[in-house]
């Protein structure tokens, strides 16, 4: 366990291409209803298509923050079906995903190109949700931990050290994402997240290198949420499809919540009962 009593645990949903306007729209004011309640306990982000950012954004009543799933690498004029981090800005958009792996895997995305987003991003003071994850070979040749690091120090390359604070990390293994998806071994996931943790700490220096949240995603679901959550230097959760139903989500959620809260209350056994 790493969240603290009182702080925060992050939360976040990229919808894909899974909703249209009208159900990005209707997804975000039913996740408002139901979990609004626990808007000092949560940092909750959607990431809904580029289509319905300018609409939900305006509708969002802001203890949800609205993301984008991907900005262009650069801010000339002359990358025509791309969007610029200064024209997410004009939508008041605060934090960016990039480096998802499906973006790494179908458009060919390198470290290189995530560390001109991670640039664009942070020179315009927005936060940036930094994919990363290896994929199964890079795993089952016990590559992880050195993919991990190289990914995290390319795409931080460009940033300024005052920047660092706009930084969360989403690390998601390729092999666990999606409807192909495996499902990690939690103890993985925790060994993994301290190798983030540290890596960051070499990147950063230790201060800020420690309040980075890192956030685990990959077929997180109700089954699961709770014995990944559980384990060190995590800070929250990134889930797509347990999460595209709202009343699935605020279970979760909720889940968490009193998990943590039965923790700290000094029923630390509870945990140890979670596998
Ligand atoms: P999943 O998606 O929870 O459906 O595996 C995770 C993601 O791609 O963010």
């Amino acid at each position: 366990m790493r969240i603290k009593a009182n702080q925060k645990i992050f939360f976040c949903t990229n919808t894909k291409m899974a909703k249209n306007l009208q159900q990005s729209v209707e997804y975000l004011q039913e996740l408002e209803i139901l979990t609004r309640d626990l808007k000092d306990k949560i940092d909750l982000v959607v990431i809904p298509p580029y289509t319905a950012l300018y609409t939900v954004q305006k509708l969002a009543h802001g203890y949800i923050t609205i993301g984008a799933q991907n900005v262009c690498r650069s801010e000339e004029t002359e990358n025509t079906g791309e969007i610029s981090a200064g024209m997410l800005r004009e939508l008041e958009i605060p934090i960016v995903m990039i480096g998802h792996s499906e973006r790494r895997r179908s458009f060919g995305e390198t470290d290189e190109d995530i560390a001109l987003k991670a640039k664009c991003l942070t020179e315009k003071g927005m936060s940036v949700l930094l994919g990363i994850g290896e994929t199964l070979k890079q795993k089952e040749n016990g590559e992880s931990e050195e993919i991990i690091n190289h990914q995290i120090k390319t795409a931080l390359k460009n940033v300024e050290t005052e920047n660092y604070g706009l930084i969360r990390v989403l690390y998601e293994p390729a092999w666990a994402i999606g409807t192909a998806g495996k499902v990690a071994d939690p103890d993985y996931v925790g060994r993994i997240h301290t190798a983030i943790r540290e890596s960051l700490i070499q990147i950063m220096g230790e201060e800020l290198g420690n309040v980075v949240p890192i956030l685990y995603g990959g077929s997180v679901n109700e089954q699961n949420a709770l014995s990944i959550f559980r384990q060190p230097n995590v800070d929250g959760l990134g889930i797509g499809r347990s999460a595209w139903n709202a009343a699935m989500f605020n279970k979760i959620i909720r889940n968490v919540l009193a998990f943590n809260e039965k923790y700290w209350e000094g029923e630390k056994n509870y945990a140890e009962n979670i596998k």
